[in-house]
């Protein structure tokens, strides 16, 4: 029996709590997961507005002294709704109570003082992860994620003491960089201003504090740990990750069956599993009159839900949609982001409102009923580390069609003659990033969708499939040993 440990998990966003993406999802089910094996674990997330909102009772339990917070910073506890799991809100109002999102403001603009916010945010954890709280609590463990928490590593690498540190990178694309004088305003140790530390070509990064200064590093699919190591998915960043090669390691996310289950989806107006498909279908009827589309059962329904940014691919479907809707199918899409995605989108539903609708905004309920009501759903994406709602859309018999890059390649299984012939066939996959590529896949999947029996067999082959964190999660807790065993350094 190895020791048992203490965990603080870092992040700034969680589900239910505040979410913009799939870190929310992953900090949530991942936590929840990992608590029955480790000894204590807290999340450790800034008290924003919309977290204080929906946290339910909170405790101020310490209060801390950071540099870049002239008033106190007080740590608020209290539990993340759902899982239990015990969180410690960071609670700075100057930095983070306010309307808008964790990273924006609510007309979608970045926060200008960003790096100012995830600074202060930085401080507080390293504080706690130094056991200076004054709870004669300290972890063994601090599992950092993304560029917000990017400067903990590094801020820990000088300390004398320190827990063992793993950093995951959810998104390269999101990087932290800030211009050179942020570093003096920020008040950081001038050792970390060296291209060895946070400078990248001249600017600030907070991710490098992660990349550099973590014992191990992980990211949210085997097949995205390869990727950024080249060029192509690289940011300049890849000699580096390369680098670090040894100490890095992709593991898949999980889904949370808890929440994501068309069998209790208490959101979802049927509920069914893969051997009662059947009664999916009143999940599309819903959907339809919902969405005010024509209600035709055997028009195949195509679901979109996502973040409308460059990274999702929806240039490519924007290019396809003429050719795509000679055949007689409709389109649910749901999401928000940048301004000329979202207009290009509600453009295309204004000239044919019998055929697509499209939702923008933010709608958790929604989310499920695309997931329950759609019979296929795309995820064209250029890049996608993880991506969670093709785990999902397997869960729902929602066939997924995807792009073969980071965990899409890695979750789903191609309609090809020998999967299908195999009976291991989940849905749909292509390889270029074109819109001939994606048409041509799309056409296949509206062929086998002809076929009604073949249909069902590869939407239940995906019901079945357990991306549950049961099997991922202990590769998690095997690093947390392997971290604390043989730090990086
Ligand atoms: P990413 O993290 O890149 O946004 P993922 O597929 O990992 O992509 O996770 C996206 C998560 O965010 C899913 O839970 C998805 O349902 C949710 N989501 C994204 N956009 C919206 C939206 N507009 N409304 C509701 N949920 C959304
Ligand atoms: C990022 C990625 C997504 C991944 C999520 C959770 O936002 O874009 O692919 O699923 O993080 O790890």
């Amino acid at each position: 029996m190895s020791k048992p440990f203490n965990l603080l998990f870092a992040v700034s966003e969680a589900h239910p709590l505040i979410k913009t993406g799939g870190l929310a999802d992953v900090a949530y089910s991942l936590t929840a997961a990992l608590k029955p094996h480790v000894h204590e674990v807290r999340m450790v997330l800034p008290a924003y507005r919309a977290a204080l909102a929906h946290a339910g009772h909170l405790e101020p339990i310490a209060t801390l002294h950071v540099a870049g917070s002239d008033a106190p910073v007080r740590i608020l506890e209290g539990e993340v709704p759902g899982s239990g799991v015990k969180v410690w809100l960071v609670d700075a109002p100057f930095y983070f109570d306010r309307d808008g999102g964790p990273y924006s403001d609510p007309h979608g603009h970045d926060w200008p003082d960003n790096a100012a916010r995830f600074a202060v945010f930085a401080r507080a954890i390293v504080e706690i992860a130094c056991g200076r709280t004054g709870l004669g609590w300290r972890p063994d463990v601090v599992h950092c994620n993304d560029w917000q928490t990017g400067l903990v590593p590094a801020l820990l690498a000088l300390e004398s003491a320190r827990p063992a540190i793993v950093f995951t990178l959810h998104n390269l694309a999101y990087q932290g960089l800030f211009d050179a004088d942020v570093f003096q305003t920020l008040a950081l140790p001038a050792a970390l201003w060296a291209p060895e530390a946070l400078e990248f070509h001249g600017r600030v990064s907070f991710l490098k504090g992660g990349l550099i200064f973590a014992d191990r590093l992980t990211t949210v699919s085997p097949t995205y740990a390869k990727e950024i190591q080249t060029p192509e998915f690289g940011y300049g960043l890849e000699g580096l990750l390369a680098h670090r090669a040894r100490h890095l390691t992709g593991i898949l996310n999980g889904a949370d069956y808890g929440v994501w289950n068309p069998a209790h989806d208490p959101l979802i107006a049927a509920h069914y599993g893969p051997d009662t498909l059947h009664l999916k279908a009143a999940n599309k009827d819903v959907l339809q009159r919902q969405l005010g589309l024509p209600q035709i059962s055997d028009a195949p329904l195509l679901g979109l839900i996502g973040r409308l940014v460059e990274q999702k691919g929806i240039d490519l479907l924007l290019s396809v949609l003429p050719a795509l809707l000679q055949h007689p199918l409709q389109i649910a899409l749901l999401g928000s982001g940048e301004k000329h995605i979202e207009q290009a989108l509600l453009d295309a539903a204004k000239h044919h409102p019998q055929r697509i609708a499209v939702h923008i905004g933010y709608n958790e309920a929604l989310a499920h009923r695309i997931e329950a009501g759609a019979d296929m759903f795309l995820m064209p994406s250029r890049f996608e580390p993880c991506g969670l709602n093709q785990l999902y859309s397997l869960r729902y018999g929602t066939v997924p069609i995807v792009r073969r890059t980071g965990g899409l390649a890695d979750s789903v299984m191609d309609a090809s003659a020998t999967h299908l012939k195999a009976g291991t066939a989940t849905g749909f996959v292509f390889d270029d990033a074109t819109p001939a590529a994606l048409l041509h896949t799309l056409e296949r999947a509206l062929a086998l969708f002809r076929k009604p029996a073949q249909w069902r067999t590869i939407a239940a082959c995906g019901m079945r499939q357990d991306f549950s964190w049961n099997k991922n999660a202990s590769a998690y807790l095997a690093l947390y040993r392997e971290a604390q065993a043989t730090p990086a350094a």
